[in-house]
């Protein structure tokens, strides 16, 4: 029988399936000094999702000699709180789940996209304050604007394709992603992020957090965005994050903001999270989620269904398919 620590919770249907093949789960949030203190040891695997950090000290801390972790699972996309050179020096595999949220993202990204351009979280707010704002706020169209996408996976060219529908015109950034793929899907694939600032009303982020990307969006760069569309309407300069906090530099967006270079900014990921007093709660034109892109139904059971899998098959003695290291 083999032992599972799930640390951020999944999915009932998941655990149920790793139970019934005979395991132990235990659904657990451990703190930073539990995890320092080994606790992972007595574990075969661990699943995690963004708010535990299995930076190296833990990892090298939860290997002894009795221990028996041999999996990380990652319930979900991003790997940037899994140190994956640490766990691959003590034999442990490292896996996620790339592809069971996509859906669920692209759709909360173009939701921000057309609550930025719709003013609706400021109509709500107004609303429920009792001010009917009809005349003040009016929005711009999607159609016949720029979007830019830094990163150009499975999510930014989900957005695309929609937003396309929309009539926007697409660019996008991505050093690692194939010229057809973009042109396939009438996209304009940039050597330089620079002129995705210079071109686009409305970015959204779809990349990695790594050091390259860290503040990739920063003062120099939203100060180059165009402000009118290219339909000639002064749309302003929308932001949009639903990839990873730490990529835009939330102070550098929060200036913009106060000096109208930027006329809104939609944020579902932080630099610290959870974000309970962010400064830019404070300004009308952000709005943000706290990190629900994957929260949906569909996108958890299919997280939890292929974490599950991956980890039968680790604990059945067979290597993942399909893991990171
Ligand atoms: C992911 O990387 O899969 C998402 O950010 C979802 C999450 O961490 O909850």
């Amino acid at each position: 029988m083999g032992r599972v620590a799930v640390t951020d919770g999944m999915d009932e249907k998941a655990i149920e399936m790793i139970t019934d093949n005979g395991h132990e789960v235990v659904v657990k949030h451990y703190t930073v000094e539990e995890l320092l203190s080994g606790i992972l040891a007595d574990f075969d695997a661990v699943v995690v999702r963004s708010a535990t950090k299995l930076t190296r000290d833990v990892i090298n801390s939860s290997v002894n000699q009795q221990s028996r972790l041999k999996f990380i699972g990652r319930a979900g996309v991003g790997v940037d709180n899994i140190d994956i050179e640490a766990a691959t020096e003590k034999n442990i595999v490292v896996c996620n789940t790339p592809r069971a949220s996509t859906k669920s993202v692209v759709e909360m990204t173009i939701a921000h996209l057309l609550a930025s351009c719709r003013n609706i979280t400021t109509a709500d707010r107004k609303l429920r304050e009792g001010i009917w704002a009809k005349k003040e706020l009016v929005g711009t169209e999607l159609s016949g604007k720029s979007l830019g996408l830094i990163g150009y996976g499975r999510i930014a060219q989900g957005v695309g394709n929609i937003a396309k529908a929309f009539g926007m015109d697409l660019h996008a950034y991505d050093p690692y992603v194939p010229k057809e793929i973009a042109k396939k899907n009438n996209c304009r694939l940039h050597d330089d992020v620079d002129s995705i600032f210079r071109m686009c009303t409305h970015v959204s982020i779809h990349c990695n957090l790594t050091e390259e990307t860290y503040h990739l969006v920063n003062s120099s760069r939203i100060n180059q965005m165009p402000r009118k569309g290219d339909d000639g309407i002064d749309c302003g300069n929308h932001l949009i994050n639903c990839a990873r906090g730490g990529i835009v530099d939330e102070a550098a967006a929060l200036e913009a903001l106060e000096s109208g270079q930027l006329s809104s900014v939609a944020l579902d990921v932080f630099e610290s999270e959870p974000a309970t007093n962010n400064p830019l709660f404070a300004h009308d034109n952000f709005h943000g989620t706290p990190h629900i892109g994957a929260a949906t139904k569909e996108a958890q059971a299919r997280i939890g269904i292929e974490m599950a899998s991956l980890i039968i098959e680790t604990l059945n003695g067979e290597k993942p398919k399909t893991s990171l290291n």
